[in-house]
């Protein structure tokens, strides 16, 4: 029988600071009517020094689980999707889950930039209807924050952080995600990009003094890319799920750009109103910025179970994508499950393993603080 993932939790996060254009406009030489005319934006949400990746990523996914009315035990897999990860390696995913106690669950992440969100729900979506999977962990999250440059006013009046999860789940009834589109274009790796700390260019003394560890870009030509394939990529996801654009209720773009999300309405020949919009308040928030959206579309009831919605989103790579799926909400359950509770118990059992481990290094010895 044909398995369907369906998406049947969402949950979202962000730090309680916000900073506003007119704070940017004391920091550098810019000012809050070029931001709103030039980008639509605002105010964006800033991590504080004790906020990560992680500990957004970890907050929007027991919203989503609680949504799910989904243990964190029965969660098979977690993908987290993210520019700006904890670490190089150990994978986000992994603290994730260490700390919702998803004591089952194989974990990764994924790198895309801002598609890695659209990639992750493909990919999760892919592993539920292969029928390896019934129940997946997806996360978007950032502290894009970070990595950005507070003196170069080209990047750093553009993003925020926060978080976006989603649980998907399997099952015979047909919905869920129906259609994706995933591409890149590596030849345009350089228009947007962390160019130090990697294999390629690590870092050092002069990585640093010469501001690589931070986000640098390209952005006409990134604007330009984004303007090119929105709408066809839209187009193509739509197709590919066998429906019309009348068919789609909701569009929810990657919040980037007020004008690159115009021009795709244009080139779609919808109105406006047809796209979820919130980068006024949040800026970009890279791989979180499309489920940051939905879930607000869901809490005030603009999205129902039943409608159509088509995400779309471009970045760094360059990559691309796009996704059509039925909105599902939570599948029918018979038992009330607390995954906040899980938080506590994970904590103890994390606890415990290190100890095991301090213990077995004072027997066997240890290669160091490890
Ligand atoms: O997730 C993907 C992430 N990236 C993007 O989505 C970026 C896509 N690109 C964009 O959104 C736009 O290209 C920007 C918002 C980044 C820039 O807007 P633009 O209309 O393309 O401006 P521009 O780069 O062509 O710059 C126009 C002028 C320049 O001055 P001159 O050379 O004309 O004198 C810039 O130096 O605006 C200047 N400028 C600013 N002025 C005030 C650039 N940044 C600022 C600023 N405040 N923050």
């Amino acid at each position: 029988m044909a398995r369907y993932a369906h998406i049947t939790g969402w949950g979202m996060a962000v730090p309680e600071r916000v900073l506003t254009n007119h704070e940017l406009s004391l920091m550098v030489d810019t000012s809050d009517e070029w931001i709103r005319s030039r980008t639509g934006i605002s105010e964006r949400h800033i991590a504080a020094a004790n906020e990560s990746t992680a500990t957004l990523a970890v907050e929007a996914a027991i919203k989503a689980l609680t949504e799910a009315n989904l243990a964190p035990d029965q969660v098979e897999l977690i993908i987290v999707a993210s520019a700006t990860p904890e670490h190089i390696f150990p994978a986000t995913a992994c603290l994730v889950q260490d700390q919702i106690g998803a004591i089952k669950a194989g974990a990764f992440d994924l790198s895309a930039a801002c598609s890695g969100f659209i990639y992750a729900l493909n990919m999760a979506a892919q592993a539920i209807r292969s029928g390896s999977l019934n129940n997946v962990l997806v996360i978007g999250a950032e502290t894009l924050s970070k990595f950005t440059d507070w003196e170069d006013r080209n990047t750093c009046v553009l993003f925020g952080d926060g978080s976006g999860a989603f649980v998907l789940q399997g099952s015979d009834q047909p919905g869920g995600i129906l259609s994706a589109v995933l591409r890149s274009d590596g030849s345009g790796s350089d228009l947007l990009i962390v160019p130090a700390g990697g294999s390629h260019l690590p870092a050092s003394s002069e990585t640093v003094a010469n501001r690589q560890h931070f986000i640098k870009m390209k952005g006409r030509e990134v604007f330009r890319f984004a303007t090119r394939v929105m709408a066809q990529a839209t187009r193509e996801a739509v197709e590919a799920a066998q429906l019309t654009m009348d068919d789609i209720k909701y569009i929810i773009p990657h919040q980037a750009n007020q004008r690159i999300i115009d021009n795709a309405a244009d080139q779609l020949d919808i109105p406006i109103e047809r796209c979820i919009i919130n980068l006024e308040r949040y800026g970009n928030t890279s791989t979180a910025s499309i489920p940051i959206a939905i879930c607000e579309a869901v809490e005030d009831g603009r999205i129902q179970p039943g409608d159509n919605l088509v995400m779309v989103a471009f970045g760094g790579g360059l990559t691309w994508a796009s996704l059509v799926a039925q909105w599902s909400g939570p599948f029918p359950t018979k038992r009330k499950v607390y995954p906040a509770w899980y938080r506590t118990w994970a904590r103890v059992a994390s606890l415990v393993r290190r100890f095991r481990r301090y213990v077995e290094g004072a027997i066997w010895g240890t290669n160091g603080d490890s």
